[in-house]
């Protein structure tokens, strides 16, 4: 299917006599897809059963006969002020305990019962009034789980969610209190109702208890939207989505995705790297107006195995947002970059956030496609641009990489459980290892510990906390090549260190015999370039030092199939060991100049130039903010 582009549209937000000339002007731009109604629950409910949907009915029919397919959101983001009178204890409570108030969104603790009652009966009578509506094309359900820090609750109805959920998980007290090892400072408890959400401790909790609750939070927002989907599966044939945001990692995104159709989420490169991304000034500066050159590859490649080969853009930035501590304008080029970008990876629609700019409320700031006074605003004519370019291009299939990276929600809870250095957190150190790849001129894809396909020459699993022999199987028969760690199968599944005595797989002989954290400024450096940050496993076994470091301890030991690896590598490091493995493996690499990435698809290879500079790849020269097209066999340009 040739990709498609869409667009996020208030019509609550608008005067109805608007409604037919937006409609138009879509149209007129080339988007196919319009997304309405995830924030509308105020007016289609102003009181608890006093249901007014002829206004969506009539906003569905406008857009639809206009020739745009509509993409339908529950409304559950955003419960009504009288929600929370029916139900004073639906609100989460932060870590302090503090209820987090009505007045902005996502005001909901996922273990509500009474609440999650309230979606379902809305989500039926979505399900029922436009399930078989010919223009509703797809389903968004809720907006963003987890944004805004509120995957996890503290609240009562949560505590007693929470209890049910260890009770069902490990069956007796004497096992939860073993599996914990609550003997440590007289914890353990009696029965299930003794125990406590871990926050407001006197010093740390304990980090099995704390990963508990993470498991249990992410199960919560698993089956709250899973209540939403088994609502409307019967009453449509229209797929299933869930919009998520970058760099979110308290719920497991593949098991959300699991009961949905596509994945999709939402995509704002300038907020993300001012807000998102460690890293220093200088890139900071460079990539300003761009973005990061990684970031959106990331998610794209992630959201493509979340929604299983399926995935869109749902909201692409398409000006300044109002929501990063600075928030500058896209240089000229990059709405257009940031759209095609998405395709190469294989998205199947780019929809904006959003249509115009809404003069009131916590978003007036935020750029649309159009001005609050329905001027175009810059980012029009480029979406107008890359409309037509898509029809030119026609579809673009993906096809399996070479390499991958395991990415691991659960790996991410374990070590904000317990960090141990301030400087080693799961994300960056995943991202950093695919910064590295693409760098070297490789197309990426995620896979996830329950998905593991096969054929891959090289699978980096950094960080994986947890590896038990059924993974370690099939880790090893999706690769030629595993290379795990640092602080790679460094704890069980309750969180205690595995007694086996060895990190990883059982192709290469290695232990821990400790372990030593790093602050910022410190560098570990490798004989013959590169250094190890942050985090250091001191490796002793017979597996053979492909590289050391300069204190002659081992910095990667390497066996059958498998490497491991000492530390946290800089930039350098990985760059080396990606040499290395490819060398192993048979890989070509194509080093990439700074901010420039390549994308492979069945038919295209796309040269994406995040740098306001022209660059040259293989004689090419790509403009600054340009995304060169060439065709894979002819390897002549688009
Ligand atoms: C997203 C959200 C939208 C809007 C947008 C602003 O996170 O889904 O509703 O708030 O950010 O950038």
């Amino acid at each position: 299917m040739t990709p498609e582009l869409g667009v996020c549209y208030y019509p609550e937000h608008w005067p109805e006599a608007v409604w037919a000339e937006d409609a138009a002007r879509m149209v007129e731009t080339g988007l196919s897809w319009v997304r309405i109604g995830e924030f509308a629950w105020s007016r289609l409910e102003p009181s608890p059963g006093d249901l007014q949907f002829d206004w969506l009915d009539r906003a569905v029919e406008v857009l639809g006969s206009a020739g745009l397919k509509v993409v339908m959101g529950t409304p559950t983001a955003t419960p009504p002020r009288w929600m929370l009178d029916k139900h004073p204890d639906m609100l989460a409570v932060d870590a302090q305990g503090q209820p987090r108030k009505f007045g902005s969104r996502r005001h909901y603790c996922f273990s509500h019962a009474g609440y999650v009652d309230e979606c379902v009966r809305i989500a039926r009578i979505f399900g029922e009034r436009y399930g078989r509506n010919p223009h509703v094309a797809a389903w968004q359900i809720d907006n963003e789980y987890g944004c805004h820090d509120t995957t996890i609750s503290y609240s009562a109805p949560a505590l007693k969610a929470f209890r049910l959920w260890l009770a069902d998980q490990y069956g007796s007290i004497d096992v939860l209190n073993e599996a914990w090892g609550n003997v440590f400072w007289s914890m353990e408890y009696e029965h299930f109702d003794q125990i406590d959400l871990p926050n407001l401790t006197v010093t740390e909790p304990n980090p099995a208890h704390v990963l508990a609750l993470r498991r249990f939070s992410s199960d919560q927002v698993v089956a709250f939207n899973k209540a939403q989907a088994n609502v409307l599966r019967p009453l449509t044939d229209a797929p299933l989505s869930h919009n998520y945001m970058g760099r979110v990692l308290e719920f497991d995104h593949f098991d959300v995705g699991a009961d949905l159709d596509i994945a999709t989420w939402d995509s704002y490169p300038i907020g993300f790297l001012s807000d998102r991304l460690e890293d220093d000034a200088e890139h900071k500066a460079k990539f300003l107006q761009q973005g990061d050159p990684d970031m959106q590859g990331f998610h794209h490649d992630l959201y493509r195995a979340v929604g299983g080969g399926r995935w869109w853009v749902m909201e692409q930035q398409p000006g300044p947002v109002n929501w990063a501590p600075y928030n500058p304008a896209p240089l000229p080029g990059m709405v257009r970059l940031w759209s095609l970008e998405a395709v190469a990876h294989g998205a199947e629609v780019v929809s904006y956030f959003r249509w115009r700019q809404a003069p009131f409320a916590q978003e007036q700031m935020h750029a649309g496609l159009l001005t609050a006074d329905s001027r175009a605003a810059p980012g029009l004519a480029e979406a107008r641009q890359t409309a037509d370019e898509l029809k030119a291009i026609g579809p673009v299939h993906q096809k399996q990489a070479q390499v991958a990276i395991l990415f691991d929600y659960a790996s991410d809870w374990a070590w904000t459980a317990q960090p141990q250095g301030a400087g080693f957190d799961y994300f960056r150190l995943v991202f950093s290892a695919y910064r590295a790849l693409r760098r070297a001129g490789l197309s990426v894809d995620i896979v996830s510990p329950q998905d593991l396909p096969k054929g891959y020459a090289v699978i980096l699993a950094p960080g994986l906390a947890t590896i038990d022999a059924e993974l370690e199987t099939r880790l090893a028969e999706a690769c030629e090549l595993a290379i795990l760690g640092p602080r790679s199968g460094a704890i069980t599944r309750d969180f205690q260190i595995p007694l086996s005595g060895r990190p990883g797989l059982d192709g290469v002989d290695c232990h821990v015999d400790l372990v030593e954290t790093l602050p910022p400024s410190v560098k570990r450096p490798v004989v013959g370039g590169g250094a190890a940050q942050h985090w250091i496993d001191r490796l002793s076994g017979d597996g053979a030092d492909l590289l050391r470091f300069e204190d002659g301890t081992p910095a990667v030991k390497t066996g059958d199939g498998v490497w491991y690896l000492a530390g946290f590598p800089d930039e350098t490091l990985w760059d080396r060991l990606i040499g290395l493995a490819a060398h192993h493996t048979g890989l070509t690499l194509q080093p990439m100049a700074e901010g420039l990435r390549l994308r492979e698809t069945a038919e295209h290879t796309f040269l994406i130039n995040y740098n306001a500079d022209p660059v040259e790849w293989n004689g090419y020269a790509i403009a600054g903010c340009d995304v060169a097209i060439l065709e894979n066999s002819a390897s002549s340009e688009v």
